[in-house]
């Protein structure tokens, strides 16, 4: 899809009332070949461990301690190792930018496509303690992870140079994967006789007045995840109806926004899509468990030696515990992201 057809531009420009946003100078088409950054916001499924950031929650800062100078900023870099994510190994932001995804540690700075990432694990969309309280004191939601980001990271970044404001249109790519924690934490919370679908409207109306503000922001290229097969993890929260109408709003607000903003570029990837293929024909991939994890996960040793704690390797695994992927998971479907990114491109 290139364009949106007449009937939303009409209602974009009837139902335009927020002020002129600080316009990038140049507003290319979004093209994978010429994004030089990506930055990414969202929960542990997007986290990566920083040398400034909070053990095993974040790149930088927490909710305790938002704040970051530009020099802290430019000078932090991304670890690496068993913790280094929540998969146990490279996630699929790091593999997608090749920025981050080798063992030790990396500046971002020196990647051809940068990766900055507020993501935070264990976030929630809005941070309500009467919706979806936060996980801890420290948590960052993604309400948190924008204002942090317009407080601290986009002056940082563009200040510096590292992003230019005029090229914010062509150059960036804005990725944001959030709902994971939502739609558990509201199954839990709300109990299963609750109506889910007007409180995922609400999470998604949340997620985009946070995209307008990275419009606003000057940031054109925003790319989304849908929720993947929660319903067919080793201890679902919630099932296959739960988890389709999450997924079905999201690309309503999405369509919508997309329509509403003529010169942005909305990228849906297909992730629960993609993974439900995977699992319906996992011994193609190499996997020989689909249901269960290797309880060691978390044990220094485990990506050594397996056979010591009774399990097969990692690669071997769908779910790297009881909420998250491998690694070898983030691996094969960011192959199929790098497609998509790839069709989508226009020059
Ligand atoms: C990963 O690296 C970080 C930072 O160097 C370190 O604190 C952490 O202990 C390491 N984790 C493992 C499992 O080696
Ligand atoms: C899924 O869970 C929802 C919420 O509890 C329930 O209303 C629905 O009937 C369930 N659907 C299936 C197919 O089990
Ligand atoms: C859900 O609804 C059923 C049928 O009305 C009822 O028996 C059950 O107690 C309810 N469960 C909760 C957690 O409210
Ligand atoms: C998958 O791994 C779990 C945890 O080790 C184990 O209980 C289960 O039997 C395994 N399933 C298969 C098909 O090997
Ligand atoms: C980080 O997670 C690992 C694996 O679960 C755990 O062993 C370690 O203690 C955690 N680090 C901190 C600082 O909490």
């Amino acid at each position: 899809m290139l364009l949106p057809l007449l009937l939303p531009l009409a209602l974009a420009s009837l139902t335009t009332t927020s002020p002129a946003p600080l316009a990038p100078k140049t507003v290319h088409p979004f093209n994978w070949a010429s994004t030089k950054h990506l930055i990414a916001f969202g929960d542990s499924y997007t986290f990566v461990q920083g040398t400034t950031g909070h053990p095993n929650y974040s790149f930088i800062g927490d909710n305790l301690a938002p704040a970051f100078t530009p020099q802290q900023l430019l000078s932090n870099r991304i670890v690496q190792n068993l913790t280094g994510t929540a998969e146990g190994g490279p996630n699929w932001i790091e593999l997608l930018t090749n920025c981050g995804a080798r063992e030790g540690l990396t500046s971002p700075l020196r990647c051809a496509r940068q990766l900055w990432d507020f993501a935070y694990a264990g976030a929630n969309t809005l941070e309500d303690a009467s919706f979806t309280p936060l996980h801890h004191a420290h948590t960052v939601s993604l309400t948190a992870q924008i204002a942090q980001f317009k407080s601290y990271g986009d002056p940082a970044l563009t200040q510096s140079g590292v992003i230019r404001q005029g090229k914010k249109g062509s150059d960036v790519l804005v990725a944001l994967w959030i709902g994971i924690n939502d739609i558990n934490d509201l199954a839990s919370l709300r109990g299963r006789n609750a109506t889910f679908a007007p409180l995922y409207e609400r999470v998604q109306s949340r997620q985009f007045e946070l995209v307008e503000q990275l419009y606003d922001l000057g940031y054109r290229h925003f790319l989304f995840l849908n929720l993947p097969p929660l319903d067919r993890g080793p201890s679902p929260n919630v099932n296959a109806s739960m988890v389709s109408t999450f997924n079905d709003i999201l690309k309503e607000h999405a369509d919508e926004w997309q329509a509403q903003h003529m010169d942005a570029s909305v990228l849906l990837f297909d992730v629960n899509t993609v993974l439900n293929g995977v699992l319906d024909e996992y011994e193609k991939y190499g996997f020989t468990n689909v249901t269960g994890y290797c309880a060691a996960y978390n044990q220094p040793d485990i990506r050594t030696d397996p056979g010591k704690y009774g399990c097969k390797p990692l690669r071997e695994y769908f779910w790297y515990n009881s909420g998250h992927l491998t690694s070898r998971t983030h691996e094969i479907f960011t192959a199929s992201l790098l497609e998509f990114l790839k069709g989508r491109s226009r020059a």
